[in-house]
């Protein structure tokens, strides 16, 4: 897949340490099925946030600062690029952010020429109150699915999404289609047990969006792995995981995670 040493690898579960638009231009062309793209939200540049009811600087790593609309923009035109370079003809990408990266994002998919089939309002009931009182408390996220061009034919699996079981999910009705707005609270302790990752996702978040967009076997494509939440949901689902993260922090808590499953 890639002519370069794992991180780590294990049956189906690979991390690679590394920039990933470096690496996803070494990889072949047209062989990954489902990508799950999590990128930097820029949004790590001294603002204050709100956490376990007290306010804290908003510090998630140098890899979130931004470095300003043009060059940030043309980050994520440059790995949204690389990313539709890996993926199969009927392959599809999905990206998560908030307002601060996600319509930059959604602009340079449509002049890369993906067909933007969803965007999800994750909603998260468990949100952190807003302390200003100046504002809305934020309270979901965004996530963009797309296809690859607009005449590619994508898997959806709608049945098990509509007939599936969403415990907690206080919008899907039992037996009736998914709607696009999906209530999921932040991931559980134990998905924290091993130390976490700042902005980690769910687990039920990544098994929803597994489950929706691909088969059994099929190849799982991470670029902004972290604690390797989409991994661990394509694993126990029977696909195949490729993650890439540049801190080797997250690589190894992805370890950890990956070993206790
Ligand atoms: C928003 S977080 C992803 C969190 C992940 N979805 C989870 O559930 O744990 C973004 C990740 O991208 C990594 N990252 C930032 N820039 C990168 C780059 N150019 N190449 C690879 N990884 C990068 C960061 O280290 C960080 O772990």
């Amino acid at each position: 897949m890639l002519d370069i040493k794992p991180y780590f690898q294990k049956n189906d579960f690979t991390l690679y340490h590394g920039d990933s638009i470096e690496l996803l231009n070494k990889m072949e062309p047209e062989t990954v099925d489902m990508i799950f793209a999590d990128p930097p939200y820029n949004l790590s540049n001294g603002g204050m946030s709100v956490h376990a009811g007290r306010r804290v600087k908003v510090d998630k790593g140098d890899w979130d600062k931004s470095k300003g609309f043009e060059d940030d923009y043309d980050f994520h035109e440059r790995w949204l690029d690389a990313c539709r370079r890996v993926l199969k003809p009927e392959g599809t990408l999905w990206v998560s952010g908030t307002y601060h990266s996600i319509y930059q994002c959604g602009h340079a998919m449509q002049k890369l020429g993906y067909h933007i089939l969803n965007d999800i309002a994750w909603f998260k009931p468990n949100a952190s109150p807003n302390l200003s009182c100046r504002f809305f408390t934020a309270s979901h996220e965004s996530i963009i699915w797309a296809r690859k061009d607009k005449k590619a034919k994508h898997l959806f699996n709608y049945k098990a999404m509509k007939e599936g079981e969403w415990l907690g999910d206080l919008i899907k009705k039992p037996g009736k289609q998914m709607r696009s707005v999906w209530a999921i609270g932040s991931p559980k302790p134990d998905e924290k047990r091993f130390g976490k990752h700042p902005t980690q996702k769910p687990l039920a978040l990544l098994q929803r969006i597994v489950l929706a967009s691909t088969n059994k076997g099929d190849l799982v494509l991470d670029p902004f792995s972290g604690g390797a939440t989409t991994g661990l949901a394509a694993v126990a689902n029977g696909r195949r995981y490729i993650g890439i993260d540049t801190e080797k922090k997250y690589l190894d808590l992805s370890k950890l995670r990956f070993m206790s499953m």
